[in-house]
């Protein structure tokens, strides 16, 4: 079977985007836990410009999104094409140009943040020449996932490639209208949008690079990773079509819940906040979907530490998709809104969701592309609780900051003047902060064991020949 897998599809850009994204998980992460400890303990900036929260905090976000996301989507959409369309990839010349470029554009950003070149958009900071790099890499991406779907030998699309197909034709919209901009220099430009337009084109761009980039292209990783690793057929098709679909057409009303109370029309925020909360019916039937593909054989989750972490990220999947409508209503709003309960709400998506997903997709690639078994499990699930317990910690400690410092905001007295100054409040936000560090540095110490786990196997199928012997097996038998 190995040999049949290295024969007819493309495995080595698959191969190369694997590895990379747990090298990314590993440096978004630790400049991750490095901005949080400088919340903490502001001693960490050295009065150095380079380092400062201001100038790293872009850094990790792009990071973990696009470097690490990016790379993720890009090996599983590569691969899950192939298989469930049975062909090889309509270019594998392209998928090494889209694998070279995208990393080209993570060196840029890893240069050009630090040094404060930014847009000042938020999840699109980079300058204009970066941004058309970008347009043309992920394009290169969607029109080679475009042609494999169009060369396959199946009549039906399998719904993981409808997942991976809207991601990539909204972020192509998404990107291309919220980066339009007049260059004034080489690095510097303007966006076209100003004032409350600017405001509300950023914020329908934000809010979709979470609901297309970050859950619609990592369900379609769900859809084919836990039914692969579950080795049963997905719960129920019908309810992944209309989980499809309503994503589809609900996602893209949502931006203006980020900017309730602000000098947008009312209207436009209620309607967002409205769409939030219907949106919590599609996400769940979708989380269900995933969780009772396992209905009858539960029990593989004492033994199978890769699909721990597949069903553990459709929980926390669940329970930010349900903490996302509920802030949106505009009187929670009026509390959550500029407090570390944003923050507490993004990471139980990020690291519950997106990234546990992903490290359970990257350990199930590495044994299929690599054809050998990972080298350690026991660090599998050592890396699971670490992960599970240092997501827990960070998500607790932001709840709690955010809503103490939203109420001690509001708290005022029978005179009407303010109960506490802000630097109070900032000063009471001390024990959540360093509480958030020692969460992100444990979750960070489970990715040092995966990469270690990674590097090991790759070490282990070089010295097996694993790789060379499924390809020689191949030419053999085809001789
Ligand atoms: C060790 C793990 C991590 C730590 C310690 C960490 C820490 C932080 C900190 C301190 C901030 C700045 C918060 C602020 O502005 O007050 C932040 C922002 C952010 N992080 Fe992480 N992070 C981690 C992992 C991740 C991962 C894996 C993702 C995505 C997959 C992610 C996505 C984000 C996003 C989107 C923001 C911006 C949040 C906002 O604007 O409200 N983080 N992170
Ligand atoms: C139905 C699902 C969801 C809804 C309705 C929703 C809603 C919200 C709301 C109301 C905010 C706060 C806006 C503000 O006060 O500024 C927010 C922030 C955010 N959410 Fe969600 N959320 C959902 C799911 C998710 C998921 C699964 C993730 C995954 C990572 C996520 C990532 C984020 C990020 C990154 C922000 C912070 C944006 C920023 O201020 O920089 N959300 N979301």
């Amino acid at each position: 079977m190995d040999a049949v897998a290295e024969q007819k599809y493309d495995l080595g850009v698959v191969r190369w985007f694997t590895v990379m994204a747990t090298v990314y998980l590993l440096v978004g992460a630790t400049v991750g836990v490095y901005i949080a400890s400088e919340l903490a303990w502001p001693v960490l900036n050295f009065d150095l410009p380079y380092i400062t929260f201001g100038r790293l905090r872009p850094l990790h976000t792009n990071a973990v999104i696009f470097a690490f996301g990016g790379c993720v989507l890009m090996a599983t959409a590569f691969y899950s094409v192939q298989r469930t369309c049975g062909v090889r990839l309509w270019s594998n010349k392209l998928a090494w140009f889209t694998f070279i470029g995208w990393n080209l554009i993570i060196v840029s950003a890893v240069i050009t943040l630090p040094l404060g070149l930014t847009s000042g958009k938020e999840y699109a900071e980079l300058e204009w020449p970066i941004d058309i790099a970008i347009a043309v890499v992920w394009l290169s991406y969607t029109i080679n996932f475009i042609m494999t779907i169009a060369n396959r030998k199946s009549s039906h699309i399998y719904v993981s490639n409808w997942f991976f197909l809207g991601m990539m034709i909204m972020i192509t919209y998404l990107h291309v209208v919220n980066s339009l901009a007049i260059p004034v220099g080489m690095f510097k430009s303007y966006s076209i949008f100003s004032g409350v337009q600017d405001a509300m084109i950023q914020w329908w761009w934000g809010h979709n690079a979470v609901g297309f980039y970050l859950t619609a292209g990592f369900l379609g990783i769900m859809y084919y990773f836990v039914p692969k690793q579950a080795g049963r057929p997905v719960y129920s098709y019908r309810l992944s079509v209309i989980h499809f679909w309503a994503l589809m057409f609900g996602y893209v009303w949502l931006g203006a819940h980020h900017l309730q109370y602000t000098a947008l029309p009312d209207w436009t925020g209620s309607l967002g906040a409205a769409i939030s909360l219907a949106m919590i019916i599609p996400s769940w039937g979708g989380a269900v979907n995933g969780m009772m593909t396992l209905s009858g054989a539960w029990d593989k989750l004492r033994t199978d530490y890769v699909l721990r972490f597949l069903i553990m990220s459709l929980a926390f999947y669940a329970m930010s998709t349900f903490e996302g409508p509920v802030m949106s209503i505009k009187t929670v709003n009026a509390l959550s809104h500029y407090t570390d309960w944003t923050v507490g709400h993004v990471h139980s998506g990020a690291l519950g969701w997106v990234a546990m997903v992903g490290i359970g997709a990257i350990y199930h690639l590495m044994t299929k592309v690599f054809h050998v078994q990972m080298w350690s499990t026991s660090l599998i699930n050592a890396h699971f609780w670490t992960a599970t317990i240092g997501t827990v910690i960070y998500i607790v400690a932001m709840w709690v900051s955010g809503i103490m410092q939203g109420l001690m905001w509001r708290a005022y007295d029978e005179y009407g003047t303010l109960a506490y100054t802000f630097a109070e409040s900032v000063e009471s936000m001390h024990p959540y902060y360093a509480m958030r560090a020692i969460g992100g540095m444990v979750f960070l110490s489970g990715v040092a064991l995966m990469l270690i786990n990674v590097i090991m196997t790759v070490i282990q199928a070089n010295a097996q020949g694993s790789v060379q012997q499924a390809r020689t097996a191949t030419a053999a038998a085809t001789a």
